[in-house]
């Protein structure tokens, strides 16, 4: 796993408060204020609707306090700082624990358009919108309590259906093909090229299996994407004999990959 970062963790004071600097925070106003209008259209309906239920200010990076009280309003959840990089049994306890592991700093402006590890902006403006939607909620709290029970073979399998929805998931609906993933939707490039990239693969999710087979990359921007048809689809796989479909990915093996080759692309624990 890779447990190294050139980021370091903002800590909370005594209260909770974590103190950011003007800098911070402009690098915060700069990324709402852009993708605030980028997502318009182009992300689901749930995610349009979480983004006004959060609330979240447009000018400096929001505390964990007042993220909380609006996430645990709508759905019981909370978020909570963790270092960039965590282990994978931590991450997938406290996803199980209705808690988002959120990394507590914020891009460097040199990283403004992209950057390989998760910030703030990645963990509260593309992940806790969907939070704030009961069944999606429920979906990755079901998926860490298995994740926390599978062997470190099936973890892998299970680790690409997240990848491909909760963080690069894409929906079809009446108004056409919408975003939902929470690392499309915290990057300004990828939440247009995703929808429109004529280069870019998407495949229907259907029920998983392609998903369970597929390997991705997590310093590009991602050549396939999942469609799904609607939500139901997510929860009927997790509700349904999931282990069984990744017990027969792995017994049909990988697909030959999309990209270049590339050593260690299954290590990463999140985005
Ligand atoms: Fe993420």
């Amino acid at each position: 796993m890779n447990t190294t970062s050139k980021y370091t963790a903002k800590l909370p004071d005594t209260t909770g408060y974590i103190p950011y600097t003007d800098e911070e925070n402009e690098t915060w106003a700069l990324l709402y204020e852009r993708q605030s209008k980028i997502v318009v259209g182009r992300a689901c309906d749930e995610f349009i609707t979480g983004l006004q239920r959060l609330a979240m200010p447009s000018k400096t990076i929001p505390q964990c306090a007042e993220m909380n009280a609006r996430l645990q309003a709508c759905t019981g959840w909370q978020v909570k700082p963790v270092p960039a990089l965590i282990p994978e049994d931590e991450y997938f306890d406290l996803l199980a624990h209705c808690t988002f592991p959120g990394a507590s700093f914020i891009r460097y402006r040199e990283e403004l358009d992209y950057l390989e590890e998760p910030d703030i902006f990645h963990e509260f403006y593309g992940h806790c919108p969907m939070l704030t939607h009961q069944a999606f909620a429920d979906f990755q709290q079901a998926y860490a309590k298995l994740a926390l029970k599978a062997t470190p073979d099936e973890r892998l399998m299970l680790m690409r259906l997240y990848w491909f929805t909760v963080e690069f998931g894409l929906i079809q609906t009446a108004e056409g093909l919408k975003v939902y993933g929470g690392g499309i939707l915290s990057s300004a490039k990828e939440t247009v090229s995703s929808l429109v990239d004529p280069k870019a693969i998407r495949i229907p999710f259907d029920n998983g299996l392609t998903a369970l087979r597929t390997l991705y990359r997590i310093d590009m921007v991602q050549p396939v994407y999942f469609v799904l048809d609607s939500f139901q689809q997510l929860y009927d796989v997790l509700h349904g004999d999931l282990m069984g479909l990744v017990h027969k990915a792995q017994d049909l093996g990988d697909l030959p990959p999309q990209f270049p080759a590339v050593v260690d692309n299954q290590s990463h624990v999140k985005c």
